[in-house]
């Protein structure tokens, strides 16, 4: 029984876009995604945003509006309910940027930033963003129109990196819901758990790029398949 060889260790949890699925926002690689919508290069890197910042800016705020209307879903509630209650430690990895993980009482480490911040491209000044923002924002604290969207873009370096490395090296479980394993460096993390010894869990709609890295894995949607292991830690 998988299940039997989680102790009431540290378990790390990493999400991605597939535990979102199902309140209603997109994920990006699967068929019709928001990377079938929008080029990478246009409104996820630096480079599209220098060139390009209105367009990076009104990616965003459909996304902070989409997310403004979307409920956390029984994934959400599960890993916040395990949180609470489970005797261990249990880190909350996300690379998504909605905030269906604290709506549903959960405490994250957002590594990719999230739609709800912006951040002075001119200074570095973070603060809670509007629902829209626009190019021409003066910067709050050095008041340049410098400010953009607080999400880590492809070519820059994850937040919390040293943390999250920390935690991987003594988990005892380590599990990826809802992730493709096509982004670096979230997709190494089992590698790393596996290499400290944890057991190694995958809950996911299909098989990912990094499923045969995974000891263990559950089929299905996130909304059934995490309640349900949730469920079987609480009662081990
Ligand atoms: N339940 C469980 N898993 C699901 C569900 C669901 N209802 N729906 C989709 N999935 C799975 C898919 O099978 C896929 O493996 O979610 C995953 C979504 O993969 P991606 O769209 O690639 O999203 P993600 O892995 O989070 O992307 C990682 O890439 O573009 C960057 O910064 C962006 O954080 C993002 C990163």
């Amino acid at each position: 029984m998988a299940a039997q060889r989680d102790t009431a260790g540290k378990i790390v949890i990493l999400t991605g876009a597939g535990i979102s699925a199902e309140s209603g926002l997109g994920t990006f690689r699967d068929e019709g995604g928001l990377w079938a919508q929008h080029r990478i290069e246009d409104v996820a890197t630096p480079e599209g945003f220098a060139r390009n910042p209105r367009l990076v800016h009104d990616f965003y705020n459909a996304r902070r509006a989409q997310a403004a209307e979307a409920a956390p879903n029984a994934a959400h509630t599960a890993l916040a309910r395990l949180q609470a209650d489970y005797p261990g430690e249990v880190i909350l990895v996300t690379q998504n940027v909605d905030g269906l993980h604290e709506m549903a009482g959960a405490r994250a480490i957002h590594m990719h930033g999230a739609l709800e911040g912006a951040l002075c491209a001119a200074c570095g000044a973070r603060w809670q963003a509007p629902p829209v923002m626009c190019p021409d924002d003066p910067c709050p604290k050095c008041t340049r129109p410098a400010t953009r969207p607080d999400i880590v873009w492809f070519g820059e370096m994850p937040y919390f990196m040293d943390e999250i490395a920390a935690h991987l090296e003594d988990c005892e479980t380590f599990a990826a819901i809802g992730t493709s394993g096509q982004v670096y460096p979230a997709a190494g993390f089992v590698q790393e758990a596996a290499y400290a010894g944890a057991h190694t869990v995958e809950l996911n709609l299909n098989d990912s790029d990094t499923s045969r890295s995974f000891a263990e894995h559950r089929v299905g949607p996130a909304s059934r398949i995490v309640p349900q292991w949730v469920d079987e830690l609480l009662t081990r």
